[in-house]
Order: structure tokens, then C-alpha cells, then sequence
């Protein structure tokens, strides 16, 4: 049965959500599920924006033909060609194969890449500010590479004031009913996931989604429609908000994220106590992570919320902890900027992983490395203790509460 949605005039959501994937991307865990957003125009022209991705193509086919109601489709509008969006592009082509497929260039170049269907004589290749006219309503389209891959677009429905988004402004999770942000406490129950999809994929990407936001401040905006995760209307300021911040690599709040692996605890121990003594001073945001075990997306997005990271982990085999290393790798990799970093380092006869760890991360802008670190040799002793206090003092302080 079909499960089509009215979300604005001539305008339906026809996407759907897989609630059963551990992993999206082979890469990150979605407790939560995920949603694979389409949208059907059905004006005088109709216009797929985007697929889905293959797990859910039953209950997709079954809403694009309700959406279309008898009609034809006339143009599908190929945003982003990673497969989560148009796995399914070329099984819509063989059932309607006179549509058109409004994307980039680089996107015909891609669809290449994933299909073999003949694109050339099918595509109608858009570049910055061209304009869809379809009836009633006029789409103009602005190129947005590399948030998320380089051949993405995004669409701007003037007549409804609607911008498809692509990947931007998208979350995992799935949809559960609510469609719409105005449906529910946003800010409470789905920030968290905004922020962990953000920053892992497209947190590398500052600079881009910086110019992307430069191209939505000139449109008036009352509804996103992204690819993934609800459809927003209400917080459509506080989400530009977060996202200047994020894309910017500049810090949510002011707060210490303590981010550890410890073998046999005395890592935790010592680090346990770092925080309790932070509390003491009057640190009110304080989280720690267990890199061994909380998924190291979960732990980047609070790198991107916080002002300060404590790293602490143990040398083993004369480098960097496996779990630490890994997410050091991730640090790099998402190009995370701006922190104030403390490092904390174990070693049972030759402690070495923390010198190794800053200058992994000295690379990243604007990165500032608290000084003292601490070593620990095995177990923090309490002779140690004024140390640790004095190391406290210092990560206070770069507060600047
Ligand atoms: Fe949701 Fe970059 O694909």
C-alpha cells in the first residue's frame, strides 16, 4: 500500500525509512533508524527530486505512482548520485523512460560511473541559477559541491518557498509519523542526531557548507526539505545557527569532553578524578567516552560541540593505543578546528603515545594544546596529585568561565 504524504501545494513526501540497518554507510551505527527522503511535484510538469536507497524500492515505486496519480514523470532531479539517493535511478528510467534527469555535469558523469543506462540523450544539464519552469511553480537550482560529494546541487522552489536541500540539513533516524519539526521538541529529542550526521559527513567540509549557507541567506526560506531526517519549518534559524557554528569549526559551548581508552583502568581512574576536579571548580559541562567502546561518531559530534578535549590513552607498542589512534585518524580526517586539547598519557615502562599524538593533531587550525600535559606510569599515585590539580587548573582556566 502506498504511504504518500501532502507537504505543501502540489507537493509529497513519497520517501521512506529502514528501521533494521546497524550500519549506515557501512560506517555508523543509526539506533534511531534512517529515512531516505523523495519528493514528488505533481504540476503541470511532474518532477521526482532524488530516489531512495534500495532496502525500501517496494514501498517507493508504490508512492511515486499514487504521487503521480496517472500521470507521467516528465523530469527527475538528481541532487546527489550517492547510491542512499538513486539506487534506483536507472529501475525509474525503465519505467518511465521519457523523463528527463536535471543534474550537473558531474553528476551525468557519475551516473555513468553506477549504471548503465544511456544518460546523455536524457539529461538536461544545469549549472548555478538556471531555472525549471514546471506550471506553477519555478525551481532554481545552486551548486553545492562537496556537501556532500562534489556533483551536488540543490533546488530552490520559488513559488513555494522550498529549499531541497540534498545531504544539508539532513539526520539520521528514521521518520516515525511526524514528518515536520513543528511536531515535535526538535531541539530536545533530535539535535543530538543532527549534530553526529553533520559532522561525520559532512564535517570535513567547512569551508563548502560556509558557502552554501552564504547562497541559502539570499532566499526566503520557509521550508527545508532535506534528504534524510525531518522536514523542517520551525527551526529553520536556530538549524542555519548551528550549522555557521559547526561549518565554521567554532564551539558550541564551553565545556571539557574527556575522550579515553584505558587497558587496565588506571587511565580511567586518573581521568575520573581529572573530572570530578573539574566539577570542583565549577565546570558544569563535563562527558567522557570510553573510545574502546562508544562509537566513535558519537564522540567527534561532541568534539564539535565542546571547547576543550582531554585525550588520555596508553602507549602500546610503543605508539598510540589502537581505539585512540583510530579517533585521532577521525580528528584529522574531519578536519575539526579551534580546540583546546590536553593530553593525558599512560605507559607501564615507556610512555611515548602523547608526544605522538600532538603532532598527529598540531596540523589541525587553530588547535591549542593546554599546557602541562600529565603522564601516568601505570596507576595515578597520590604524590601525583598536586600535578593533577595544577593540570586542572589549566584546563579552568582556558575555559575562561
Ligand atoms: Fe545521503 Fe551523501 O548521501
Amino acid at each position: 500500500m502506498y504511504n504518500i504524504r501532502e507537504i505543501g501545494k502540489d507537493l509529497y513526501y513519497i520517501g521512506c525509512s529502514d528501521r533494521r540497518l546497524s550500519l549506515f554507510e557501512s560506517a555508523y551505527p543509526v539506533p534511531d533508524g534512517m529515512s531516505y527522503n523523495s519528493y514528488l511535484l505533481n504540476d503541470e510538469k511532474t518532477v521526482l527530486f532524488d530516489t531512495v536507497d534500495k532496502s525500501c524500492s517496494e514501498q517507493f515505486f508504490e508512492n511515486l505512482d499514487a504521487a503521480l496519480n496517472g500521470k507521467s514523470l516528465d523530469y527527475i532531479v538528481v541532487h546527489h548520485m550517492e547510491p542512499d539517493h538513486c539506487a534506483l535511478l536507472q529501475d525509474v528510467i525503465s519505467i518511465y523512460p521519457e523523463a528527463k534527469i536535471v543534474c550537473t555535469q558531474k553528476t551525468v558523469n557519475m551516473i555513468k560511473q553506477f549504471f548503465d543506462f544511456d544518460i546523455d540523450t536524457r539529461s538536461m544539464v544545469v549549472k548555478e541559477g538556471d531555472i525549471l519552469n514546471t506550471g506553477s511553480h519555478e525551481l532554481v537550482f545552486y551548486m553545492a559541491p562537496m556537501v556532500h560529494w562534489p556533483e551536488v546541487m540543490v533546488t530552490y522552489d520559488k513559488t513555494g518557498k522550498i529549499l531541497f536541500s540534498a545531504d544539508a540539513f539532513g539526520s539520521f533516524g528514521a521518520i516515525n509519523g511526524n514528518l515536520f519539526d513543528d511536531e515535535v521538541n526538535w531541539e530536545r529529542d533530535y539535535l543530538d542526531e543532527v549534530r553526529r550526521y553533520y559532522t561525520n559527513i559532512v564535517g570535513k567540509y567547512g569551508l563548502q557548507v560556509q558557502m552554501l549557507l552564504k547562497k541559502a541567506a539570499g532566499l526566503d526560506i520557509e521550508m527545508i526539505c532535506p534528504l534524510h531526517g525531518l522536514i523542517i519549518k520551525n527551526n529553520i534559524g536556530l538549524f542555519v545557527e548551528k550549522y555557521d557554528k559547526w561549518s565554521s569549526y567554532t564551539p558550541e559551548e564551553k565545556g571539557v569532553l574527556i575522550a579515553y581508552t584505558s587497558v587496565y583502568g588506571g587511565t580511567e581512574n586518573a581521568l575520573n578524578i581529572l573530572a570530578g576536579m573539574l566539577a570542583d571548580r565549577g565546570v558544569k559541562n563535563i562527558k567522557m567516552y570510553d573510545l574502546s567502546y562508544t562509537h566513535y561518531s558519537k564522540v567527534l559530534a561532541e568534539c564539535f560541540k565542546y571547547s576543550n578535549l582531554v585525550l588520555g590513552t596508553t602507549t602500546y607498542n610503543g605508539g598510540i593505543f589502537e581505539s585512540m589512534q583510530n579517533f585521532i585518524h577521525v580528528l584529522v580526517s574531519h578536519n575539526l578546528q579551534n580546540r583546546k586539547i590536553s593530553l593525558v598519557e599512560n605507559g607501564s615502562w615507556a610512555p611515548v603515545c602523547g608526544g605522538q599524538i600532538k603532532s598527529l593533531l598540531e596540523g589541525l587550525k587553530g588547535t591549542e594544546f593546554i599546557e602541562p600535559g600529565f603522564c601516568i606510569k601505570s596507576t595515578l599515585k597520590s604524590n601525583q596529585l598536586d600535578e593533577l590539580e595544577n593540570v586542572v587548573n589549566t584546563i579552568v582556566k582556558s575555559l575562561e568561565l
